[in-house]
């Protein structure tokens, strides 16, 4: 048995500074059968549970160049800073069945990963036995499934959006949508490359918010006309969010997420000097400071449900200099999954823009709800695993590349302040890691997901 001592619990119902239980694998309700009991001293921390990131590439090949971190890589530095379970995009290759991606993906993850970890599925390709797939998907337990509106080797049509959405629907599972109007970018691009417009400034340009938001428009139109759930990946500008405020009215289930990259850096990035610019190309772009804000607002008021990180690695050396004289050939993804809970910590609850209650609520409890593992994740209540974060507020530091776990040479965080990090993170009653360092594993384990969007 461990005791986990003087901490404040991090609870829905509020902080409060009771022990924590746990027997093996599992958080219980007291001493229970007895035995050896070990006690770690929380005093001073807060004790949060295991945060969930439910938005991440690894070891994803983009067509021309593979993502730098690995299951490895990607997944210690996940739980040295507190994540204790990813959801990563298990891609499809166009031409080739969701098994075998799914297949895939747990090769690359099982007996490699640090941390728990589960799959959605990107679907790049939609017909007839894709469609006959599904069921055998979910049985597998892989209840989301994504698509891309951008990305000519991604997306998929209006239509096959709308016949995925459907039979998703009938799964009880939710679809998430990269939501980008793909043949506006295209074209986009293709003008400011044919102005002779190669630098990376012209890459914000060519994605404007606009472009986000009539995707979402367009995609809430397809949710309605489906009457399935959608989730919005990394939602990025005012425009997007007011879509999505417009059709939760007609009673749309719209899922939102938004990233750390989104509520914490600014469209100034984009002009660095010295192709240092390269270092934030993602899709979509950093926004505008007044973006930032309404997306704090809407934290705030409740109308963002969940916090990923949208961790998509690419060394500055060697592949985001690859568009080095062409802004659309850098490859498109930043890094983040070791620093959200730090960052999300600093910059929203240390700056009074939301309670810790609220930040375990978008870091953890509501993607375990959203995405079928509450409350074996997500939860300290007896029952659930013991996935624990002891969070040092005490803690000061800066965020640099030089001591990430993350196998990328650099970070969009670089020079930041930190104000508190995870002291100490458990998974599943194991302590296994310990103030950024990693002391056991890869213990990770696959985490089956419940089908549990019911059809409205
Ligand atoms: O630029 C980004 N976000 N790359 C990762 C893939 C995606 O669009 O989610
Ligand atoms: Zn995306
Ligand atoms: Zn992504």
């Amino acid at each position: 048995m461990l005791c986990i001592k003087g901490g404040k619990l991090v609870t829905p119902a509020g902080i409060n500074e009771r022990d924590l239980w746990i027997d093996g694998e599992k958080i219980v309700s007291g001493e229970g059968r007895g035995g050896r009991i070990e006690v770690y001293d929380a005093s001073g921390c807060l004790v949060f549970p295991g945060f969930i990131d439910a938005h991440t590439h690894l070891e994803m090949d983009n067509g021309v160049t593979v993502t730098a971190d690995d299951f490895p890589s990607g997944s210690a530095a996940a739980l040295a800073g507190g994540t204790t379970c990813i959801l990563d995009f298990a891609t499809q290759d166009r031409g080739g069945a969701l098994r075998d991606a799914l297949d895939r993906w747990f090769r690359l993850a099982e007996g490699r990963s640090y941390c728990d970890f589960a799959f959605h599925i990107a679907v790049t390709d939609w017909n007839p036995s894709t469609k006959g797939e599904l069921a055998d998907i979910v049985r597998r337990g892989v209840t989301s499934f994504k698509v891309y509106m951008a990305y000519d080797n991604l997306r998929l049509t209006d239509e096959q959006m709308l016949e995925l959405l459907k039979a998703t629907r009938e799964l009880g599972c939710i679809t998430g949508v990269h939501c980008e109007l793909g043949d506006e970018v295209n074209r986009r691009v293709r003008e400011e490359l044919s102005a002779g417009h190669m630098d990376v400034k012209y890459h914000p340009l060519s994605r404007p918010n606009e472009v986000e938001g009539r995707a979402v428009r367009r995609l809430m139109e397809l949710a309605r006309e489906s009457r399935s759930p959608v989730w919005v990946v990394h939602l990025s500008t005012r425009e997007g969010l007011a879509e999505i405020r417009a059709a939760r009215e007609k009673g749309v289930a719209v899922l939102v997420e938004t990233c750390p990259q989104y509520l914490t850096l600014t469209e100034e990035v984009y002009i660095k000097p010295d192709f240092e610019a390269a270092k934030y190309v993602c899709s979509p772009p950093i926004r505008s400071r007044e973006d930032k804000s309404e997306l704090w607002k809407a934290i705030k008021g409740g109308e963002v449900d969940i916090i990923s990180t949208d961790h998509c690695s690419y060394n500055f050396a060697g592949q985001k200099e690859l568009g080095r004289t062409d802004f659309s050939k850098i490859p498109n993804g930043l890094p983040g999954v070791e620093h959200r809970p730090a960052l999300i910590w600093t910059y929203g609850v240390c700056r009074g823009k939301i309670t810790p209650v609220r930040m375990a609520a978008l870091l953890s409890e509501n993607p375990a709800r959203a995405f079928g593992i509450y409350p074996r994740k997500g939860s300290l209540e007896p029952g659930s695993d013991a996935d624990i974060v002891i969070w040092d507020p005490q803690f000061r530091g800066t965020l640099t590349a030089v001591k990430q776990l993350q196998k990328v040479d650099y970070s969009p965080w670089e020079g930041f302040a930190l104000e508190g990090r995870a002291r100490a993170v458990f998974l599943r009653g194991e302590l296994c890691a310990e103030n950024g360092r990693i002391i056991k594993g890869p213990c990770g384990r696959y985490v089956p997901r419940r089908a549990t969007w019911r059809k409205h």
